[in-house]
């Protein structure tokens, strides 16, 4: 099981554009996926269809440590086969505040036990703080989405400062790579924010880059993945060629390809 955080302090670059549709790429592709949503804000919870949230990420945890939930209680199934969704609620903003050792783990003592699952994702909110922390504690890597504008760098030194620091508590934290998105191959802009990026980072920066297009913007507002909503897309093409990369640099074996299918059309 290889858990990811897919982390920007910077707001829009991406992250849960990319969670959701690398998630349902990994579960396409025929492996065990969990996307956990670690952001208030909720995106990642909005983008696929779920059957009644009882359980949130804030309930396993936020609280006294006898009232906290189990993990298992807050993971649902998408209409993916093979993806399952741990949705985050608003009482999230409250992990902000949690700073003693024990409650900072708690992400990743919970993570830890879902070894049924290939791999986890992470949709991190848009913030340096304790939430971050947590996220980073409970992975083995980062893949980190940036921007394809004007200042793409901004910030991405702080995040890279974290990574390191959080380091000396999680030794086999590793950056998986940085992903252009947003990207416009008729704006020079563009094209000077990939060259800063590559020159920057040089091979840690992914082959895949994420193109502006329409169809990922929407597709969310139908609960579906790129590859159900627009399989023709940019979009899509991105994507899938991103699980790949993905999968090469995590030197995964390709596992037995699952139909995507909506579990409610083969049942
Ligand atoms: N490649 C793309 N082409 C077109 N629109 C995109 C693309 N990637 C993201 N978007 C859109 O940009 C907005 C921000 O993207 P997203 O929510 O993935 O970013 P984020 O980094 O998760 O933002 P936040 O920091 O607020 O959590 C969304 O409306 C999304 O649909
Ligand atoms: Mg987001």
């Amino acid at each position: 099981m290889k858990i990811v955080a897919i982390a920007n302090q910077k707001g829009g670059v991406g992250k849960t554009t990319t969670a959701c549709n690398l998630a349902a790429g990994l579960a396409v592709k025929g492996f065990r996926t969990l996307l956990v949503d670690l952001d208030q804000q909720r995106n990642a919870t909005h983008s696929f269809e779920l059957p009644e949230v009882e359980a949130t990420l804030a309930e396993v945890l936020v609280g006294s440590k006898k009232e906290l939930k189990d993990i298992r209680d807050a993971i649902y199934e998408t209409h993916i086969v093979g993806l399952d969704l741990v949705p985050a609620n608003i009482r999230l903003a409250l992990v902000e505040k949690q700073l003693t050792v024990g409650e900072q783990y708690r992400l990743k003592d919970a993570l830890s036990k879902l070894t049924e699952y290939d791999f986890i994702l992470i949709d991190c909110p848009p913030s340096l703080g304790a939430t971050l922390t947590q996220a980073l504690l409970a992975s083995h890597h980062v893949l980190v989405p940036i921007a394809a504008e004007y200042y793409p760098l901004e910030g991405v030194m702080d995040l890279d400062e974290t990574i390191e620091e959080t380091k000396r508590a999680n030794e086999s934290l590793k950056i998986l790579g940085y992903l252009m998105t947003r990207y416009d191959k008729r704006n020079g802009i563009c094209k000077e924010a990939l060259d800063k990026v590559k020159g920057m980072y040089g091979d840690l920066v992914f082959e895949a880059i994420i193109s502006t297009n329409v169809s990922l913007q929407t597709a969310p507002a139908y609960k579906k993945s790129i590859y159900e909503h627009a399989p023709e897309s940019k979009g899509s093409e991105n994507y899938l060629f991103l699980t790949d990369e993905v999968l090469e640099r995590l030197e995964v074996e390709e596992a037995r390809p699952l139909k995507l299918v909506e579990k409610k059309e083969a049942s």
